[in-house]
């Protein structure tokens, strides 16, 4: 029999402050309207107590999880966490996770995908089950994007958002993980970047004023890029599956602009009803849009269902991943 990787849990933590379009509206020159109509977005979640980090998230998530699934936190093989604002820059924040959530006999490490980072670490993770060496692995996909964010950029800070999601795989002989597709293309990686922080240019005096530890973005040709990208990948994971619209349930895009999840849904030939969108109540928080997504959709969800999970981000990243529900709640 082939063994499959199954997502047997969903969980997510969203802080509780609020940054609205209004809010926004009082730091740049920015309104509402055209938040609204350029991205969608209304509001979004900011991780404010300056103790806590990403992995704060991710642990919340990650003990919802556990909790949800009704199993200990020592019974966990791996935990991979998605990230492009991790703690620190070492040690890795699953590290601290599986510290903060107890889970004593796991081991981990951190994927940097951006935007991609959650299917990059699910197809990742899927892997390690499906050859049969384990049996319970953790995914998350957490990111305090206002650690990054310059709010006094408005061209960017009215996107990002704060949020952690999680889900477990775990060995199943039925529904599951089915097919994914994946990419990268270093050649955009200076549209969408932090330019400052890493090895090429340490931080510095110079860089902190030039403000390049904040995320800049070039956003006209990341848009065109991901519009055709997540559009393409999206329906080529169709095609390789030979999957009509009415066989796909459900599309969970990643959440960085309503216009290009919309062009990714019509180039799949979906109703809107069959696509899920919270882009409006949370913004862009990265590596957590999809499982907050699946969090949020969960009650919905029937076995045997038809997903498709897509996304697109810097670096460029973007791909697709195609799987079979496996429970239901
Ligand atoms: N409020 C008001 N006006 C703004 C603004 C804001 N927050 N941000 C930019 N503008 C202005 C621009 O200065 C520009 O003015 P100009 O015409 O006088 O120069 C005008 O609005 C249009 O800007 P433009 O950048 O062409 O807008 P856009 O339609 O491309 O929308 C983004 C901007 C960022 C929303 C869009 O490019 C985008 O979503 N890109 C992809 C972002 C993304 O998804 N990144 C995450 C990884 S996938």
């Amino acid at each position: 029999m082939l063994m499959r990787a199954a997502i047997t849990a969903v969980a997510g933590y969203l802080p509780d402050d609020i940054l609205t379009n209004a809010d926004l509206e009082q730091m740049v020159d920015t309104n509402d309207e055209w938040i609204r109509s350029r991205t969608g977005i209304q509001e979004r979640r900011i991780l404010k107590d300056p103790t806590k980090a990403t992995s704060d998230m991710g642990a919340e998530a990650v003990k919802e999880l556990l909790d949800k699934r009704g199993i200990h936190a020592d019974e966990v093989d791996l935990i991979i966490c998605a990230t492009v604002t991790a703690d620190m820059h070492f040690p890795a924040t699953a590290n601290l996770i599986a510290d903060k959530v107890g889970a004593v006999n796991s081991w981990g490490y951190d994927l940097s995908a951006a935007c991609s980072g959650f299917i990059f670490a699910l197809t990742t993770g899927a892997k390690f089950v499906e050859s049969g060496q384990y049996k319970k692995v953790v995914i998350v996909g957490a990111d305090k994007m206002s650690s990054i964010v310059d709010y006094t950029d408005r061209t960017t800070c009215i996107l990002f958002g704060d949020g952690a999601g999680a889900v477990l795989l775990e060995p199943t002989e039925e529904y599951g993980i089915i097919d994914h597709k994946l990419h990268v293309d270093g050649t955009g990686a200076n549209f969408l970047c932090q330019k400052a922080g890493g090895s090429l240019h340490p931080p510095s005096h110079d860089t902190v004023n030039a403000k390049e530890h904040y995320i800049t973005q070039d956003g006209q040709p990341v848009f065109k890029a991901a519009v055709k990208g997540m559009a393409d990948v999206s329906y080529d994971i169709m095609q390789k599956n030979n999957l009509a619209p009415e066989d796909v349930a459900w599309l969970v895009p990643h959440q960085a602009n309503l216009r290009i999840i919309d062009a990714t849904q019509r180039r799949m030939g979906l109703p809107a009803e069959k696509v899920m969108i919270n882009i409006q109540k949370y913004g862009n928080t990265t590596a957590a849009t999809i499982p907050l997504c699946l969090r949020d959709w969960e009650d919905q969800l029937k076995a045997g269902e038809n997903i498709i999970l897509a996304a697109f981000g810097g670096g460029f990243t973007w791909g697709a991943v195609y799987l079979q529900w496996a429970y239901n709640v």
